[in-house]
This record gives structure tokens, sequence and C-alpha cells, in this order.
């Protein structure tokens, strides 16, 4: 049995857009899936990431390239006869039917027996924790629990795949966050792949096996959360993926030196004079040196609590922006802070990563 349950090669689709142009949604994606994973596509809105989803479920073309499940060529297998199931941002349920009509639906309309389906209803019922509610209608489900009959209906069918467009987005923040958690244990419960949509990083750091993190059609990185986080391919990862601090400028022995005559200690490795990117964590940042740390000063133009932290924001000398976040049990130097607007800010050259350009990243 073949470790990937997907495999795209050369993905490409554009659309037309005016005057006989197009825009390029899949430009070229190689991309495989793994069994029992949860990969997430991660980017901006208009990035590809739905079109990515709707060449696997066929629901359109590609126009070069192929989809493989399981090593055998679907791409041009029509859409009901891939084994595949989406879950949508707008998972609209039937109003006039219960929640486990609308579960056992596919299976209706497939002919599987009633008993058979009653059985496969509570089933499916149970795990996305809707146990007892059959009998009820949507409108007397909260937001939350309609979205978890949307995908218990998508899971009843026994897809090899799920793959979920933005299902979280019109959820309130709270479930949201509730909602993260029960889905990754859903998946590993299930033992079939997932492939979530989002452009929230937060959510895809927080629930994932592997990000892929898309720009304009293009996978920019993929990886673990961890890896796409600590050392991200590309600027645009870095930016996309948390806050960041970077540093463009030039391999100096251990040091990048910035055409602002900033001096960043990184013990990444990159050839020396190449042109690189230092990329410094808001949270990599320490009012108090380990060692003998090198630091960079700041000048503060605000102190802002956000409970857990503070993030100074403000500027290096030669008005570079910088951000830093000091856990809340700092307090006391935050303090001197707010009152000098002046911080030292340490952080450990092991830990700085470079961005290093290469041909495909550009
Ligand atoms: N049916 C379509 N007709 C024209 N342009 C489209 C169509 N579908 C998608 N696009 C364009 O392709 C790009 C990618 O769209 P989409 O995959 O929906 O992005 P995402 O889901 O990441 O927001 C966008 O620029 C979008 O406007
Ligand atoms: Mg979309």
């Amino acid at each position: 049995m073949s470790d990937q349950i997907v495999t795209l090669e050369n993905a490409t689709r554009s659309f037309p857009v005016f005057e006989g142009k197009r825009i390029y949604a899949l430009r070229g994606i190689d991309l495989e899936v793994r069994r029992n994973e949860f990969l997430t596509l991660l980017g901006p809105s208009g990035c590809g990431k739905t079109t990515l989803l709707q060449a696997v479920s066929g629901f359109i073309d590609l126009e070069q390239g192929r989809i493989l499940i399981e090593g055998k060529d679907i791409t041009d297998v029509p859409p009901h006869r891939r084994p595949v199931n989406t879950v949508f941002q707008n998972y609209a349920l039937f109003p006039h039917m219960s929640v486990g009509e609308n579960t056992g639906y596919a299976l209706e309309i497939a002919g599987v027996p009633v008993a058979e389906r009653r059985k496969r209803v509570a089933e499916a019922l149970e795990m996305v924790g809707l146990k007892d509610m059959e009998n009820r209608r949507p409108r007397q489900l909260s937001g939350g629990q309609q979205q978890r009959v949307a995908l218990a209906r998508a899971i009843i069918a026994r897809p090899k795949l799920l793959l979920l467009d933005e299902p979280l987005s019109a959820l309130d923040k709270n479930l949201r966050e509730a909602m993260r958690i029960e889905l990754k244990t859903l998946q590993s419960e299930l033992g079939i792949s997932f492939v979530f949509v989002t452009h929230d990083q937060e959510e895809a750091l927080t629930m994932s096996d592997r990000v892929a993190v898309l720009d304009a059609g293009q996978i920019q990185q993929i990886g673990t959360p961890r890896t796409v986080y600590d050392a991200p391919a590309t600027t645009f990862v870095a930016t996309f993926v948390g806050a960041s601090n970077l540093f463009e400028g030039r391999r100096e022995g251990e040091r990048v030196v910035t055409p602002d005559g900033i001096a960043i200690h990184s013990k990444s490795p990159a050839a020396n004079d190449a042109a690189v990117t230092a990329l410094i964590r808001p949270e990599q940042f320490s009012l108090t040196a380990a060692n003998d740390e090198p630091s960079l000063e700041m000048e503060v133009d605000q102190v802002v609590f956000v409970g857990s932290a503070f993030e100074l924001l403000g500027r290096a000398a030669g008005g570079r922006k910088l951000t830093a976040l000091i856990p809340a049990s700092a307090r006391g130097q935050v303090g001197a802070i707010e009152a000098s607007r002046r911080a030292r800010l340490y952080y450990d050259p092991a830990s700085v990563h470079l961005i290093v350009p290469t041909e495909a990243a550009q």
C-alpha cells in the first residue's frame, strides 16, 4: 500500500479575467497527502486554496498535470466516483429534514437499507458529539452543532479523504477554538486523511500534522507546524505565519549586516557574502542576557499589555521597526522600560534562522 493517499503532479489551472488575460489559481502544484494525516493548506484569500480542493474533489478540471488517488490516476474520474468528500464553509443543511435525515442523506441516495442507515447515522452523530439529537431540525441547533451535522454528513460515506474548506470561519472565536481540537481528534479517530483549508495561521499551527503555505498559486513551503514557524523557507512564509522581525542583509562571518548598519548574529549556515534575511520572532527577544548574548537597543514607542505578555513596539537605531514579546512575569522590568522608553533586547544567535533565497522561492 502506498504511503500517499493523494498525489498532485504539476497541477495547473487558470481562469479568464478580462481582455483575454488569465489568472493562474494553481501554478504547477506538486503535493502529496499522506495516509491518515491532517494537512492544512494555509494562505491569503485568493491564493488558490479552494481551487486546489475543487481539483481534488473533481469539481474543476486541470489544464495541465494529474491527480492520483492511492497511485491511480483519477484526473478524468467524475466527482461522485472519487473516494472524497467535502465540508464547505456554507454547510447548508436541508431545513425541512431532521438531523438524522440530513446525516444519512448520502446513504439514502445510495440505496443503503434503512436498518444499516440508522446504525451508521447514530455512529456518525456520536462521533461528532451529537448523540440523541437525531430528531431535531437544523434551526433548533446552534451554529457549532450545525457545523457538526455537516461533518457527520461528510464522514458517513466513509471517504478516504475529507476536504474541509474554511469550515470554522462562520463560527465565533470560542467555538472555533474548541472545534480545532475536536476536528483533530475526530481525524485521528476516523483514521482518514483531512485536507483542511484556512487563512488563519493559528488554526493551521494548532491542528495540523503538516502545513502547506500557498501564495499566488504556488506552494512556498510544506512542513510540520514547527518547521514552518521556526525555519520558514521564504520571507512570505515568515511574515504570513506569525509575527516577525526580518533583517535583510549580507552574510559576514557569523553575522548578517543590514544596509542600515545593524549586525545580527546567527549560527545558521549560509555562504559568506550571500544575500540573506535573518529572522527573529518577537518572543525570541529577552530583557536579560543568558551569557554574553548579543543585543539590540530599542527605542520604545508603545507597550501593549496582551494578558500573558507585553508587546514592545519600537525602533532600532537607524529607525527600523522592531517588535518584542516579553512574558508578563517580567512586569517589573517592563515598568522601567515604560518610564525610560528604552529597552535592550537580547537574543540567542543559535536560534536566529536565516532565509536564503533559492531559485525555487523567487
Ligand atoms: N470560477 C472562477 N472564475 C474566475 N476566477 C476564479 C474562479 N475561481 C477562482 N478564481 C480566481 O482564482 C484565484 C484563486 O481563487 P481561490 O482558489 O478561490 O482562492 P482561495 O480559496 O485561496 O481564496 C483568485 O484570484 C480567484 O479570483
Ligand atoms: Mg477559498
